[in-house]
């Protein structure tokens, strides 16, 4: 079973999307294992983004990420990962599909609402800097 790193951005929780975003998950059958209300520190953005380092929205990504609160989730499926990025829709939202929740939702590249992991390899990395092994709740979700 595959594990995603999920996290509705400040601009999806300034809007109120918290519940629609979720609902979307939890209408899909997926399970929910971590999720949690925080702000995002300069050092957890660097360790976030790391691979965008250089890149030249970078510096605006990582202040645009410790503007506000974040909602950091993780969640479990059967190819979890490529199914949220599905239901995301493209990073730019003229390029997203209709029916997604960046076509649904955003208008803008950089305010586009939700971050979803895009490999097994991120998926671990990020989950295991924003959660620690404790907060990952084992129960039996029957669906
Ligand atoms: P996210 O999935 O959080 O991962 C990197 C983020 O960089 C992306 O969503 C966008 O919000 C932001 N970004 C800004 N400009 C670009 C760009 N030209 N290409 C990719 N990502 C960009």
């Amino acid at each position: 079973m595959e594990r995603t790193f999920l996290m509705i951005k400040p601009d999806g929780v300034q809007r109120g999307l918290i519940g629609e975003l979720v609902t979307r998950f939890e209408k899909k059958g997926l399970k929910l294992v971590a999720a949690k209300f925080m702000k995002v520190s300069e050092e957890l953005a660097e360790r976030h983004y790391g691979e965008h380092k250089g890149k030249p929205f970078y510096d605006r990504l990582v202040a645009f990420i410790t503007s506000g609160p974040v909602f950091a989730m993780v969640w479990e499926g059967d190819n979890v990962i490529a199914l949220t990025r599905a239901m995301i829709g493209k990073t730019d939202a003229v390029e997203a599909a209709p029916g997604t929740i960046r076509s649904d939702f955003a208008v803008h590249t950089n305010f586009n609402l939700i971050h979803g992991s895009d490999s097994p390899e991120n998926a671990a990395r990020e989950i295991s800097i924003f959660f620690s092994e404790q907060e990952l709740v084992e129960y039996e979700h029957t669906l």
